[in-house]
């Protein structure tokens, strides 16, 4: 144990310990970490004492290279040591109340904290003091956990989710990023405390659903999440994605395990957290646009009720309101077009078509539609990937050649007003546009001296006369 216990701010801690004779530990997801070999720069340290009195010595100690931060309310402090951040706190013993999830905070002994924390994985301590260094204090048996691969709370698990439910999307969060399994009492617990997730704050919630969305395999988490009913309540959109209808013998596939396939897809091709999200509500509006024909299912136009949904679902999850907004908006809006493309014999004016809409997201855009692949058939699915290649190599040649990714317009609104010596109006913008498609139609090259004989041509049809040059 010692031995994993290298870095000199430990040896720092163990002297500052020994010398003021303070039982000190490092605690929590860092001991966690140290055995399964995960690197962790985060160290909580626990001190029976002055947290903070204890943080002000040891960032002295460290010198210059050190930066202490004190949150009195909290009663803790925290040094950023190089690309450490280190955090001291004073051992704790707290008790809730039902409404609220901000505790009553005493001091407490080694065992009152580690009764208060989540999961037996979580709440492993190695003591810091000269006398008993290197010590493994594990009264929940976390390492046996960690060796089986279970999550399970210390304590009855009501009782640890009822004293803060962000603990339950902890717990699913921890079996998602570690391919863990849930034990029983502990998921049932979850089940039935499921409502009390109404008194956590979006932002929480959603810090945790990012690192579910960024392990390997999100599925795990998403099926979880359903499973135990807290999706319902925290993302009803996606949960409403589930089940499957059948009329006259024709069934549509459930849209819910379709998508978090789509989501685990994609997570192998990329770790964007943005394009990542517009996996998850690529498929977002089917269920607004279901309908069924005597031809079977359809979902016409869900690609843009999705788009037009996202905001709204953005500003309820927390999420950023910019630029990345926009982008999952546009992907969603966009997913249906490469696969359009790669089923027809494609033109050059729909693939600089799709240039124009998706810029320089065309990529991410690709990888989305690869991702959509979920066919069982998998002669299916490799014919789709070829035909996806066919569309990227198009999509590369028209590039090359005619430049509309960043499109900008050859012949600008006021060459227009000067040429025909017209005061701002409509018919500039008319103009203009016209401009573009005979671009995208491949009518005329994407440079100046067509652009500009073509704005010629066009504003003889509207009536327009060259003006004459002073
Ligand atoms: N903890 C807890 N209940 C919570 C949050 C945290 O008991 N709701 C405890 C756990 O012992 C946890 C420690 O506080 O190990 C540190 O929490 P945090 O830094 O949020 O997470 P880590 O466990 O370090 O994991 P990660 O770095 O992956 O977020």
């Amino acid at each position: 144990m010692k031995k994993r216990l290298q870095h000199p701010v430990f040896k720092i801690i163990a002297k500052i310990a020994g010398e003021h004779n303070i039982q000190t530990y490092v605690i929590g997801g860092f001991v966690r970490d140290l055995f399964l070999n995960r690197d962790s720069k985060d160290i909580d340290v626990l001190v029976m004492g002055n947290g903070i009195k204890f943080a002000e010595k040891i960032c002295a100690s460290l010198g210059k290279e050190s930066k202490l931060s004190v949150f009195k309310n909290f009663g803790t402090a925290m040094i950023k040591y190089k690309n450490w951040e280190i955090e001291f706190v004073g051992a704790r013993k707290e008790s809730y109340r039902k409404d609220s999830r901000k505790p009553i905070v005493e001091d407490g002994t080694l065992e009152d904290d580690q009764n208060r924390r989540d999961l037996t994985i979580n709440a492993m301590a190695i003591s810091l003091h000269p006398d008993s260094y290197g010590q493994f204090l594990d009264p929940f048996n976390g390492i046996e956990d960690l060796d089986m691969h279970v999550i399970r709370t210390p304590l009855n698990p009501e009782i640890t989710f009822s004293d803060d439910p962000l603990r339950m999307i902890r717990a699913i969060r921890f079996a998602t990023q570690l391919n863990f399994t849930i034990e029983k009492d502990t998921l049932e617990a979850i089940s039935k405390q499921k409502d009390r997730i109404k008194i956590v704050s979006m932002e929480r919630i959603v810090d945790e659903l990012h690192k579910i969305i960024l392990s390997k395999k999100p599925s795990v988490g998403f099926k979880l999440l359903d499973k135990t009913g807290l999706l319902n309540m925290i993302f009803p959109e996606l949960s409403k994605l589930k089940g499957v209808e059948t009329i006259k013998g024709k069934s549509h596939k459930d849209n819910f395990l379709h998508t978090i396939k789509v989501l685990d897809n994609i997570c192998k091709n990329t770790d964007d957290l943005w394009l990542r999200w517009a996996a998850l509500l690529h498929d977002i509006a089917k269920p607004d646009t279901k309908r069924f024909s005597e031809d079977g299912w359809t979902f016409h136009g869900h690609e843009f009720v999705g788009a037009k949904k996202v905001p709204g679902i953005f500003r309820k999850m927390k999420l950023p309101l910019n630029h990345k907004m926009k982008f999952v908006q546009k992907m969603v809006l966009l997913h249906l077009r490469p696969i359009v493309l790669s089923q027809e014999i494609v033109s050059d004016s729909a693939i600089r078509r799709l240039l124009f809409e998706a810029g320089d997201d065309v990529e991410d855009l690709m990888t989305l539609c690869e991702a959509d692949i979920t066919s069982k058939n998998d002669i299916k699915i490799k014919k789709y990937l070829a035909n996806f290649k066919i569309v990227r190599q198009k999509l590369k040649e028209v590039e090359e050649k005619d430049n509309v990714r960043n499109f900008q317009p050859p012949v600008t609104g006021e060459l227009i007003i000067e040429t025909f010596a017209l005061k701002p109006s409509k018919i500039i913008g008319d103009i203009k546009a016209e401009i573009k498609e005979a671009i995208l139609d491949g009518r005329i090259k994407n440079d100046y001296n067509e652009a500009y004989q073509f704005m010629l041509e066009e504003g003889k049809k509207h009536g327009l006369e060259v003006a004459k040059l002073k």
